[in-house]
């Protein structure tokens, strides 16, 4: 679980580097980076490590939420959940359900569509990007959901430290700290690119 996780963490990161590339004037720079992802041959094979990936992390979250909850059926005074996990804790496996809404939408708009429908004449990847954004339901159907994400991703880093053994009393409040900074620079840089494209579609200037 944790070890998917990490790897998770680590593609959301190089995800949202290349979509920041939207932010630039200049379309080629995106394209560029899409057409490089999607022809480099190690990047391709990596495609099908991070679907593992994630079946793995939705897999073993389900078989672990069903643990938690036989375990916790047996009701042992000192195992009360309530007060010894937070709230965000309680809450992975809806927000990582959420989280799975929004993926199977995202890869409809996306993935499905340049990989097996292709695009329209004309249009390239930069813009099937830019265009999703012109819907306000759309952009703040996504922005929640990187909101969501956030809080999943803040409980998620933490615990996937622990589990890998790296905590300890001297590192947790680098860890804790980490954590925070990590979560928030990927809901809110996610949720700028979303809310630019809505924005820059009235063009103000
Ligand atoms: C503003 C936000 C986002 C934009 C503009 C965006 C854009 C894209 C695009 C253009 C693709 C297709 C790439 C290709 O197949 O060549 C894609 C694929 C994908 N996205 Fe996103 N994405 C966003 C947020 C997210 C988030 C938050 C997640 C995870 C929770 C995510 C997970 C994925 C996955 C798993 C794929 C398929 C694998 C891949 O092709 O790289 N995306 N996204």
């Amino acid at each position: 679980m944790a070890l998917s996780g990490l790897f998770l963490i680590i593609f959301l990161v190089t995800h949202l580097v290349i979509n920041l590339l939207t932010l630039f004037p200049s379309k080629d720079l995106f394209n560029d980076a899409a057409h490089f992802m999607a022809t480099n041959p190690v990047i391709y094979a990596m495609q099908y490590v991070l679907a593992l990936g994630f079946i793995i992390h939705i897999g073993m979250g389900i078989k672990l939420t069903i643990q938690n909850k036989m375990a916790r059926s047996k009701n042992y005074a000192y195992n009360q959940m309530s007060k010894n996990t937070d709230i965000s804790s309680r809450s992975m496996i809806i927000s990582g359900g959420l989280v799975l809404v929004f993926l199977v939408l995202h890869l409809r708009d996306y993935f499905y569509q340049m990989k097996f429908v292709g695009l329209p004449e004309g249009t390239t990847d930069y813009d099937l990007v830019v265009n999703l954004f012109t819907n306000p339901y759309y952009t703040g159907v996504y922005v929640a959901s990187f909101i969501v994400l956030g809080f999943h991703l803040n409980h998620g880093f933490k615990s996937a430290f622990q589990s890998v053994g790296a905590n300890h009393k001297k590192y947790n409040p680098i860890i804790k700290a980490a954590s925070v900074g990590y979560s928030i620079t990927i809901a809110l840089g996610f949720s700028t690119i979303a809310i630019f494209h809505f924005i820059n579609q009235y063009n103000f200037s």
